[in-house]
């Protein structure tokens, strides 16, 4: 087992890596500080892993959520099933929450606990591939508004972050891809060398040999942690993490919550990003390829959905974090290995890539 520690004074926390860890009871009790345990996870996990958890928590009053499956449940009415849990149940301030579960799971759980009561401690167990090397990591917790991705939430940093290669056997292939396309995000924006060790070793990645998930876990939320701890609350660098995103975000909320997976979505944004970065004379002819190449050998869409226009595109694009003073910002790549800041961008270039990228 690996341990990693996401350094942030006072709210620093290890994530254990390693295959077997859901049966390591020590590094689950060791950061629950009260009596009071919820699990919240949803109805595909909890036949999975659900027991493999309780097993160790026979001394705690547990109760646990399981919420519907899917990206159209992130939302705050979902939320509620969670608070009512926690009231019916009486749970104090230093109850403990545990998510078990892939990236929505853990975004509306985290979320949840930062609150109720304003702030009580959770536990990140995430089970796909995007949450391990992603979303169970940084303290990014929230939920969508149908007028935009991930809209409402707070900043929330977990006690612990859990991650078992193990579960990962059973996560369908097409999950298994779109938590690839943040794999190879990481690559892109700030490791040349881990993007080449990712296109030399895309076929071993894609059979789930052990000794290949873990490396790229472990790559994978080494850089998340080390851009996390020099900017916890994206005042600068840490928007890199968004390559791809805004074009990627417009995609999830205009084609509706669910019809392309997050991973899916960053995929073709990020070959859009790329189109545009060539467009700014950043990249050539072959580095977009490249990029391309690679996402389809992971088994990723990259041409935007033909039914989502140009001007379309642009208006949901409008609703980012990341905008300021009503322009749209994004984040392109300067090379291969090296992303930039969020930049407004020449609208004439956007246009030229959302009227002719992957359109023909
Ligand atoms: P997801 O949570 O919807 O999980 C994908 C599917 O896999 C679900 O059907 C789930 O039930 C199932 N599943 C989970 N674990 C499984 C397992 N081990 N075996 C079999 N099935 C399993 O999707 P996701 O890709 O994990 O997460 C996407 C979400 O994460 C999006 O909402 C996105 O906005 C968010 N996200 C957040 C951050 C962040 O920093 N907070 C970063 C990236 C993405
Ligand atoms: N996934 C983007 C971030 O954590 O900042």
């Amino acid at each position: 087992m690996n341990t990693m520690q996401v350094q942030l004074g006072d709210r620093s926390y290890p994530i254990y890596m390693g295959a077997g860890n859901l049966s390591k009871p020590e590094l689950l009790t060791q950061h629950i500080k009260s009596k009071q345990v919820v699990i919240v996870t949803n109805e595909t996990i909890a036949p999975l892993y659900l027991q493999q958890v309780t097993a160790h928590l026979q001394q705690y009053q547990v109760e646990v959520v399981v919420l519907p499956d899917g990206e159209q449940y992130k939302t705050l009415a979902t939320m509620d099933i969670i608070f009512s849990t926690l009231l019916n149940n009486r749970f104090s301030r230093n109850a403990t929450l545990i998510a078990l579960g892939g990236g929505v799971v853990g975004d509306i759980s985290g979320f949840a606990a930062a609150c109720y009561q304003r702030g009580i401690p959770f536990i990140q167990i995430p089970t796909t591939l995007l949450a391990q090397v992603d979303s169970s990591v940084g303290g990014k917790t929230g939920v969508n508004h149908a007028l935009g991705k991930n809209m409402i939430g707070a900043f929330y940093q977990p006690q612990c972050v859990i991650i078992d290669v193990n579960v990962l056997q059973t996560l369908d292939d097409r999950q298994f891809s779109a938590g690839l396309a943040e794999v190879i995000k990481y690559g892109l924006i700030r490791d040349a060398e881990f993007f080449t060790w990712i296109e030399d070793n895309i076929e071993k990645i894609l059979s789930r040999d052990e000794e290949a998930l873990t490396i790229i876990i472990e790559q994978s939320c080494r850089n998340k942690v080390e851009i996390v701890a020099s900017d916890e609350r994206e005042s600068g660098i840490r928007a890199i993490l968004n390559l791809g995103h805004t074009f990627g975000h417009a995609i999830e909320t205009g084609m509706g919550y669910g019809r392309y997976l997050h991973g899916e979505a960053v995929a073709i944004g990020t070959c859009q990003a790329a189109d545009l970065s060539k467009r700014l004379g950043w990249l050539d002819e072959a580095d977009v390829k490249r990029i391309v190449t690679l996402f389809k050998k992971a088994g990723l869409p990259t041409q935007p959905p033909t039914d989502l226009s140009a001007q379309e595109f642009i208006k949901l694009m409008a609703v980012d974090k990341k905008n300021a003073d009503g322009d749209i910002r994004l984040i392109l790549l300067k090379k291969i290995g090296e992303a930039s800041l969020p930049i407004s961008v020449d609208k004439t270039a956007l246009l030229a890539t959302l009227n002719n990228y992957g359109r023909d």
